[in-house]
């Protein structure tokens, strides 16, 4: 079943006897953490089978001590030792490594959230939707960097994407794919992040603790960086051409910075849909997981004569050039987005560790794309092979940059 077909399907849940066994691949994280949050509130309707973390070996312990799922696994090799003396006459099988990670995603549950950060979410999650599985995606990096690969192996193994990005979540849940000719544009909001407000020369100082500090939503800190440069937007537009099917031109992208409404599809006819809701990751997580159904989340509800006034404005592409960079990588096609994804990973941890300034990590992310950029992709070890040889190079960015300051 194809993302496409998904909306029409009564989906696995309203067909399961039992409760839906489900997977989650970087449970540990923020989106991890909330996932569990919502499972945990409905002990009837989904047994988790698998758990997978990378460097949070105490974490990973704690929680699949309390949820029992039959197999943990932990990125890091060096970690099994505690990760087995931590789960010892529980039964869960524990297990280490990347091959141990991919393994979670392919044992035979009927759920799997992907919500490993960056593009090492790529194979576990090619692996979920190759046996044909329900996939909530959150991990944006997987269309980024390999988005036709992914998209192909979709409609292939008739597994389903159900996005898990809030943004695309809304859009999904007002884009009638059905009638998709009749679709003028998707219109992806943007908070603007902490420092949507910030001249370029008081951005220039910025330290990642003020970087990470964002506005309306708790996440990550890569995504919380991504959000502060607006690459996290420009990776948004990037997952929405793969899983909405339209042309970059097509898709645009407003400020709003009370992140309410959001996101929206125009119809041909003029009318405008939208999703609003409050900013709580737990919304759009219970969408993916209960779809086609929907289940009750505990979050603050949506108060709109609280809020008062929504207010919108255009980006700001001179501030916020990781906007400009994004569409013109994904315009340029092939292997260009791959390059973008990965020495954008290179450099938001450049700048998380203090190696490099704020502004440099847009200036690292074009340069290497530059540098790189004739490149064409076919396979996974093409995909593989191209993120590593981008690493390099942006690395090498990354030491210049450092030797010049
Ligand atoms: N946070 C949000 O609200 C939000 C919203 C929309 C989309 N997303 C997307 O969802 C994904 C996860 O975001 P997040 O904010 O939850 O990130 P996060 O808090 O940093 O969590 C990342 C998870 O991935 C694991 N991980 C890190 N490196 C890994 C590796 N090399 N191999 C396997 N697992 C690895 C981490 O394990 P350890 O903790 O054990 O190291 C953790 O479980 C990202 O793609 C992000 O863009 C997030």
């Amino acid at each position: 079943m194809a993302l496409t077909e998904a909306r029409r399907d009564s989906g696995p849940r309203s067909q399961a006897k039992g409760p839906r066994s489900i997977a989650i691949l970087g449970s540990t994280g923020s989106v991890g953490c909330n996932t569990i949050d919502v499972v945990e509130r409905y002990p009837n309707d989904y047994r988790v089978d698998a758990l997978t973390a990378h460097s949070n070996v105490d974490r990973l312990i704690e929680q699949a001590l309390r949820l029992k799922p039959r197999f943990a696994a932990i990125g890091i090799e060096t970690l099994y030792g505690k990760l087995k003396d931590g789960l010892a006459g529980s039964g869960i099988v524990a297990a280490a490594g990347r091959a141990a990670v991919i393994e979670a995603a392919s044992r035979p549950s009927d759920w799997v959230m992907s919500a490993i950060v960056g593009a090492a979410g790529l194979e576990p999650t090619l692996a979920a939707v190759r046996r044909g599985a329900m996939v909530g995606l959150a991990n944006k990096e997987t269309l980024v960097c390999a988005g036709s690969l992914v998209m192909k192996a979709v409609a292939d193994h008739g597994a389903t994407l159900v996005p898990v990005d809030s943004e695309h979540s809304a859009i999904f849940q007002v884009f009638d794919f059905d009638q998709k000719d009749q679709i003028e544009k998707i219109i992806l909001t943007a908070s603007g992040g902490p420092f949507r407000t910030k001249t370029a020369e008081q951005m220039l100082a910025m330290t990642p603790e003020q970087a990470v500090a964002h506005p309306n939503w708790s996440m990550g800190a890569k995504i919380s960086v991504d959000s502060a440069t607006m690459m996290n937007k420009g990776l948004e537009l990037i997952e929405a051409y793969h899983l909405f099917g339209l042309p970059e031109e097509r898709i645009e992208i407003l400020v709003h910075p009370q992140s309410v409404i959001h996101s929206m599809v125009s119809y041909l006819d003029g009318s405008v849909l939208a999703q609003l809701g409050t900013p709580d990751m737990r919304t759009p997580i219970a969408y993916a997981l209960a779809y086609p159904a929907r289940m009750a989340t505990p979050g603050k509800r949506l108060d709109l004569g609280m809020i008062g006034q929504l207010t919108f404005e255009a980006p700001d592409p001179v501030r916020f050039p990781a906007l400009r960079i994004t569409r013109a990588a994904l315009k340029a096609g092939g292997g260009a987005p791959t390059i973008l994804n990965a020495a954008n990973e290179v450099a938001v941890q450049s700048f998380l560790s203090r190696a490099i300034g704020f502004l440099d990590i847009a200036r690292v992310v074009e340069e290497t794309v530059g540098v790189l950029n004739d490149t064409a992709i076919g396979t996974l070890d093409d995909i593989l092979a191209l993120d590593a040889q981008a690493r390099r190079t942006a690395g090498d960015l990354v030491r210049k940059v450092m030797a010049a300051q």
